[in-house]
């Protein structure tokens, strides 16, 4: 994971650059962070365990002209989290920051320790900076050495190097993990995404793997690994650098809960068209899903449960048979998908390595794909035959909440897609299921005055130490998806499970020590089941929290501990609107507990590693 960033410009920006830089990286890590600047004295790096307010408070104070310059933020794979640990890693004159791993690294490493190079750490990245410093002290240039050493590398990585040897460039490189390139006024910027550069320019090229960029403040180049030129399109971002700060949030996560009205808003625009009772996402045509006689939706998290949602979706609306596996199960299970399975990966970030692998896997083995992403240009939307963007704007919290009700989105319009295209249903069937995603976003304004008095609700549950959740049909992934929030943010144990599964063992777990969350909106076919549901737990002294729609309030009175009213809605809405209290929750209790919520521990906000 880890969060790099790197400047070449102006001397007296530099610092400032790195530091905002970093700030909008840390969802990356946050087990140490550190920079580098090559000022006239040479270079000074100053890093700091920990999160990026102990390598604030270690520069207040220092000042530090220079350019070019460095930044890293660290999720720790190699070495434990430590200042001795902590990026940039220096070599002699070469000076190095690095995400992802290199798995070769013990070997290079014995080998380099044989020709005299001395470790100060215990990472994987140390290695990198001897390589480059052994190649320079040959005479080679400083992107020839970064083009020699990593021949030797094995692995994922994104890298930015600086030399005191060339002090007017920077020089990054790329596999398999992001790193884009910025383009200001007389300054050049490498960075692990677009967000961290988005206070100083709009202007970002996508670096592809096995690019090496070569930065001068006036200027870049981008080559090959063989040193050839290669050229790249410049984009203009269109995210408003406004959306990456918290609003008057007391954190992300709370702000990006509140945005979910826009995020579908802007998910659905362009896309639904009433008048014609028509779906369009771009990239899918009848014809590419013609022959399609089975979908395999792949993911991870939070993106897995969207998955899980999906499947009701699309087997509702189309009749195509579909199967949801964890990304980082599918690709080790000889996966049987042929050219007429469509393979879905769902991903917030777009870099999650078990996602990407598993998407490869089923290009590999010839099946389409498709990819649902958030992140522009990321590694899976790259990878897959066509994308379909969620449109949630950038998500910072590590815990995933408006990128996945995007995600749900995608999936309905999918599925209303493919049931259209395969005439599974009548035209007046699909424009109700048209005005019914068009009214979403107004339905979540609605649920999200919930706000203050799911805070006092959590205000009593606060002190418990586990937790079930239970749900049914399109509801039990959003049980799931509740209790892995909680888990997440308030590091309450806590366990998701179909309502019907209870009588198969989790009932012995209920007692009057265990608040079991029943997600159960009135429907059709389940609610009858789930009333059932909750009278066992009752019977065995649960204390059962229930979501339900309003006007199915009356019939719990006296018998159930504490209500939550959701708006009522159609069926293929519901998940949409039942997990916002959930998440709500989540936040709040751990907003009692006085947990770091944006950054929870052992986290990360991008998982690039398997
Ligand atoms: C969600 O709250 C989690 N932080 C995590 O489970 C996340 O959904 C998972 O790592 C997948 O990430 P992605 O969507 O970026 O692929």
């Amino acid at each position: 994971m880890c969060g790099i960033i790197a400047y070449i410009g102006k001397p007296d920006k530099t610092l400032h650059v790195l530091i905002e830089g970093l700030k909008r990286l840390e969802y990356r890590g946050y087990d140490s962070a550190g920079i580098a600047v090559l000022g006239s004295s040479g270079i000074r790096i100053v890093k700091s365990e920990g999160k990026l307010l102990n390598l604030l408070s270690r520069l207040e104070g220092v000042s530090l002209n220079g350019s070019p310059g460095l930044g890293h933020t660290r999720w720790a794979t190699h070495g434990v989290p430590s200042e001795r640990n902590a990026h940039p890693h220096v070599s002699g004159k070469t000076v190095v920051v690095h995400n992802g791993i290199i798995e070769n690294y013990q070997e290079l490493k014995d080998e380099l320790r044989r020709k005299g190079y001395r470790f100060n750490s215990d990472t994987d990245t140390e290695v990198i900076a001897h390589l480059i410093e052994d190649f320079s002290l040959k005479g080679f240039s400083l992107e020839e050495s970064v083009r020699e050493a990593f021949k030797l590398l094995e692995g994922t990585y994104a890298v930015a190097v600086i030399s005191e040897r060339e002090p007017n460039k920077v020089v990054g490189i790329r596999k398999f993990l992001p790193l884009i390139l910025a383009i200001g006024d007389g300054e050049v910027f490498l960075a692990s995404d677009i967000p961290a550069v988005l206070p100083f320019t709009r202007n970002v090229v996508l670096l592809e793997d096995g690019d090496i960029a070569i930065l001068e403040k006036n200027r870049f180049r981008i080559t090959d690994p063989e040193g050839r030129e290669v050229k790249r399109d410049v984009f203009s971002i269109d995210w408003d650098p406004i959306t990456v700060e918290k609003g008057g949030y007391k954190h992300f996560m709370l702000k990006e809960i509140h945005e979910q009205p826009q995020a579908v808003l802007d998910t659905i625009r362009g896309r639904v068209f009433l008048e014609e009772g028509r779906v369009f996402l771009k990239g899918i045509e009848d014809s590419w899903v013609a022959d399609v006689n089975r979908i395999v939706a792949v993911g991870c998290g939070t993106s897995y449960h969207a998955c899980l949602v999906g499947r009701y979706m699309i087997e509702k609306l189309s009749r195509i048979p579909v199967d949801v596996d964890l990304a980082s199960e599918f690709r080790y299970r000889e996966p049987v998908v042929d050219e007429k399975t469509l393979v879905i990966a769902v991903s917030q970030s777009g870099e999650t390595a078990d996602t990407s692998y598993a998407l490869l896997e089923a290009k590999r083995r010839g099946a389409k794909t498709l990819a649902i992403t958030n992140v522009f240009g990321s590694k899976i939307a790259r990878e897959s035959d066509v994308v379909v963007y969620t449109h949630a704007g950038p998500e910072i919290g590590v815990a995933s909440t408006k990128s996945f009700t995007a995600q749900l989105v995608v999936f309905y319009l999918l599925s209303l897609f493919l049931g259209i295209s395969r005439n599974r249903l009548t035209d007046a069937y699909s424009l109700q299921l048209i005005k019914d995603i068009l009214a979403l976003p107004q339905l979540l304004q609605h649920v999200l005055r919930l706000d203050s008095e799911i805070s006092a609700l959590a205000g009593e549950f606060y002190k418990y130490k586990n937790f079930i959740y239970l749900g049914r049909g399109l509801n039990y992934p959003i049980a799931l998806e509740g209790a892995l929030k909680l888990k997440e943010v308030s590091y309450i144990h806590a366990e998701g499970y179909a309502a019907g599964e209870m009588k198969h063992g989790p009932i012995a777990l209920i007692d009057e020590k265990m608040p079991v969350v029943v997600v159960a909106p009135q429907d059709e076919l389940l609610y009858r089941k789930l009333v059932g549901n909750i009278q066992e737990v009752k019977t065995r002294k649960g204390r059962v929290i229930l979501l339900t729609s309003k006007g199915s309030v009356n019939e719990f009175y006296g018998w159930v501990d504490r209500f939550v009213e959701i708006p009522k809605t159609p069926y293929l809405i519901s998940p949409l609107i039942s997990v916002v209290p959930l998440q709500l929750l989540a936040y709040y209790i751990a907003s009692y507990r006085g947990t770091d919520i944006d950054q929870p521990r052992n986290l990360a906000k991008v998982v690039t590693v398997e």
